[in-house]
């Protein structure tokens, strides 16, 4: 999920104008909008979407009431990079929404490769199978409908590599539920971990979703069981690899 980000990151086509921008306000800007700008700039360094990716991105701005919910170029792009980096046979993903992620994950896995997803709310499935369709890639794809913590334990899949983007309260519960499934060696990654930057509120009057995710954070920072990055990228992104 976005939240930093504007939910229509800027094409290769407005660069000009974006380092205007940057020259303009990195004068004068606050920490956000310095923020905001180093995320843009990022994201136009970071290789170039594919069509189909910016169809779904666009589709998903269009037509869903929470387009920040999707991954999007920058996070995207390094859910490539990893996958290539990991190269996993199979991988798990939790929360599927447009299927944006799901995409970048099918188009760098190998040719034997798998990637499971699994979403509770069919609400956006036409949007996601019509662009499972069209990429070619959906022999690739186990598109499950369900909710995860009912799904994860019916999987009899070693998976290298497991995305976690679902309901964010649940985080704990999933995450030791893969902890205990995956072998030595996988990785984990958990998605919104800054949850809009309030997890660094050092006011204690934390909303309850923030304290969950500030506890999550907590919770796996001292898990001897795996070695973790926190990684202070969009809205925070913890890899994890498990001992
Ligand atoms: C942040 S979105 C996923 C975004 C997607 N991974 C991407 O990067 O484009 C979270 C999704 O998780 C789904 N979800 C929420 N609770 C769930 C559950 N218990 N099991 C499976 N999916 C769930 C939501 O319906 C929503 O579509």
């Amino acid at each position: 999920m976005a939240t930093n980000n504007p939910s229509n990151p800027p094409s290769r086509r407005d660069e000009t104008q974006l380092s205007v921008d940057f020259n303009l306000q990195s004068k004068s800007s606050s920490k956000e909008e310095e923020y905001a700008l180093r995320e843009d700039y990022a994201t136009l360094h970071s290789g170039e979407e594919s069509d189909l990716l910016k169809r779904l991105d666009r589709e998903t701005n269009l037509k869903t009431l929470y387009p920040r919910m999707m991954s999007g170029h920058l996070q995207g792009q390094f859910l490539r990079m990893v996958t290539r980096m990991i190269n996993p046979k199979n991988i798990l993903e939790l929360g599927t929404f447009t299927g944006y992620s799901t995409l970048c994950f099918a188009e760098t896995l190998t040719e034997e490769g798998k990637i499971y997803t699994i979403e509770a709310n069919p609400e956006w499935q036409h949007i996601s199978e019509k662009y499972f369709s069209e990429s070619g890639l959906k022999h690739k794809i186990e598109f499950i409908i369900g909710n995860a913590a009912e799904i994860i334990p019916q999987l009899d899949v070693d998976f290298e590599l497991a995305f976690i983007d679902a309901d964010k309260q649940n985080n704990r519960l999933y995450y030791d539920m893969l902890v205990k499934k995956m072998k030595s060696g996988s990785f984990i990654l958990i998605d919104n971990v800054l949850w809009s930057g309030k997890v660094i509120d050092l006011n204690e009057n934390k909303d309850k979703d923030t304290q969950i995710i500030h506890a999550f954070n907590e919770y796996v920072n001292n898990d001897k069981r795996v070695e973790n990055i926190l990684l202070p990228f969009r809205d925070g992104l913890t890899l994890v690899r498990i001992n």
